[in-house]
């Protein structure tokens, strides 16, 4: 299992060492070699947090987005041989950034610059409309993110988490083999997921920026 925590604009170097300090403290290590655990903060908070983890080398890193340029005059924008060795992953086409007119073009850019950089791309779609517009390459990636718009809790219109049949009629329409799960997960829906055996993990907004909330996330997620 991979469970990552999308903090999305949350957050500030303020916080992050005693969310760490928490989170370890609460997280079970008898199971850290089945769940892969990714904390995504935003740009400016990624370098202080990956020294903040060296003493946590559990802890991975994913960027919430990257840029779909290589490099160069882009004012604003961080590129993925920026975060080579810093971030493990990178989390891309999110639908919050989808509604900010990131279209299924950015994506495949963006997919490109990762992997050439070495970070692993997690690839979010909200439905199968969005699915079917990305490349074979893309399609053949493992690392998928299936996030209904109106299941994620800070989205306009927002109701709540979808049920594990809904989860599972979607992946079987659409032919993928494994999803990430996301949209309203929290420590007390996680269970619901976990006898679908196409979900190999989970990508958590709200529930993840309590520290305790999200241990509890990644302890019962081992038991999948
Ligand atoms: P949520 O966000 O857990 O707050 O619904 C999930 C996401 O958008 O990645």
């Amino acid at each position: 299992m991979i469970v990552i925590a999308n903090w999305k604009q949350n957050k500030t170097f303020a916080d992050l060492k005693e969310w760490v300090e928490i989170f370890d403290a609460n997280v079970n290590k008898d199971i850290l070699d089945k769940v892969v655990v990714v904390i995504a903060p935003s740009f400016p908070l990624i370098s202080p947090f990956k020294m903040i983890t060296q003493a946590y080398p559990y802890i991975k890193i994913a960027s919430q987005d990257i840029s779909r340029f290589e490099a160069g005059a882009h004012t604003g924008e961080v590129g993925a041989f920026q975060l080579k060795n810093i971030a493990e992953y990178a989390i891309i086409g999110h639908s919050e950034r989808r509604k900010n007119g990131e279209t299924n073009g950015d994506v495949t850019q963006k997919f490109t610059n990762a992997r050439n950089a070495g970070i692993n791309p997690i690839i979010c779609f909200s439905d199968e409309n969005e699915l079917a517009g990305f490349s074979p390459d893309i399609r053949s990636s493992l690392n998928f993110a299936y996030e209904p718009a109106n299941a994620i809790s800070t989205a306009e219109n927002s109701t709540g988490p979808i049920s594990p049949d809904q989860v599972k009629n979607m992946v079987e329409k659409i032919g993928v083999k494994q999803v990430i799960y996301g949209g309203s997960v929290d420590q007390n829906t996680v269970e619901n997921y976990l006898n679908l055996p196409f979900i190999v993990g989970f990508l958590v907004g709200g529930a993840s920026l309590d520290p305790l909330s999200f241990a509890h996330i990644v302890n019962k997620s081992a038991n999948s």
